[in-house]
């Protein structure tokens, strides 16, 4: 029997509500467009961004018990989740996809999950492709010895991360007319334009090619709240080929608004983002006066 233990998130210290911080950038301002960077990036040290924001309610939820997740060989979610493992002296047990990575060196992301002290299980593709089917669940849990475990799902995304998120919409209601950020499963962008309310409008970018995100975020916002909610829609132009690829002139782009505006810029999912947000300012997306909040969701992996 695991005890549970008392999990008081302000221990940890997050800045929260976290900055909103005005830049001037004339790719913005020639269109009578203020941007303001709101830095999730800043929340708290390791459980960076929107990790904190989905992460927290479910390690409340988790009361003590070891927490299982999922993520690729890259996973911000992943070292997340290990992180808070370590801070909070949860077990954590990381199932990654790809059995083949079992017999090679741990890369360094996964090199830090596994120094703090995350137990790692390595299951081939099509085992993890089914992972949400309760029968293969059941038998990945039964192999990784954790039958008793929190599951959470990839990416983090499920109904007490989505409502977690709702508090991003809240902090930026009063300061912003559209919201835009980047989507991997859409959680956040659930989460956030439910607490955006009424006359504001959220903006995501998929990061990764499909078309398929938005059944996904009204699913996730049905379980969270109890159907649809806010004003949200998606621009699927951006994903730079999918997840995790680039283009030199994204890459040119990130290093550019680094300079810009000092700030370190994520590739896999903030790059895309800023980089759609010029091009939708160009387009005449926003009218002259808006308030555009760019969430920055992340930062950058440095090992
Ligand atoms: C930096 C960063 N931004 C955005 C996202 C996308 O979040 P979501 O899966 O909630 O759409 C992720 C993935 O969790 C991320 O790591």
């Amino acid at each position: 029997m695991t005890r549970p233990v008392p999990f008081d998130s302000t221990t940890l210290r997050p800045r929260l509500p976290s900055p909103l911080e005005e830049v001037t950038d004339e790719r913005f301002t020639r269109h009578g467009v203020r941007l303001l960077l709101k830095r999730d990036d800043l929340i708290h040290p390791e459980l960076i961004g929107n990790k904190w924001r989905k992460l927290v309610p479910n390690l409340e939820a988790a009361a003590g018990r070891p927490v299982v997740t999922f993520g690729g060989a890259y996973s911000n979610h992943l070292r997340a989740t290990a992180a808070a493992g370590r801070l909070l002296g949860l077990p954590t047990i990381g199932v990654v996809r790809g059995d083949e990575l079992a017999d090679r060196p741990l890369n360094p992301s996964l090199a830090r999950c596994a120094a703090d002290g995350m137990r790692l299980r390595f299951v081939d593709r099509a085992t993890y492709r089914r992972k949400t089917d309760p029968g293969t669940l059941a038998v990945v849990l039964r192999d990784a010895d954790a039958e008793d475990a929190y599951v959470v799902p990839e990416g983090g995304s499920n109904a007490a991360a989505v409502r977690g998120c709702r508090a991003l919409g809240e902090e930026l209601r009063d300061h912003a007319d559209a919201v835009a950020l980047a989507c991997g499963t859409g959680g956040t962008l659930a989460g956030l334009a439910a607490g955006l309310g009424p006359g504001r409008r959220a903006l995501g970018i998929p990061v990764l090619r499909g078309g398929f995100l938005g059944d996904g975020i009204r699913a996730l916002q049905t379980e969270a709240f109890g159907g649809p909610v806010g004003d949200w829609q998606l621009d699927e132009r951006f994903h730079f080929g999918g997840y995790a690829r680039t283009t030199p002139a994204l890459e040119e782009f990130a290093r550019d608004f680094e300079g810009r505006h000092g700030l370190p810029v994520e590739r896999l999912y903030v790059a895309k983002s800023l980089y759609a947000l010029v091009v939708l300012a160009e387009e005449g997306a926003f009218p002259r006066g808006t308030r555009l909040a760019a969430v920055v969701t992340g930062a950058p992996f440095t090992p």
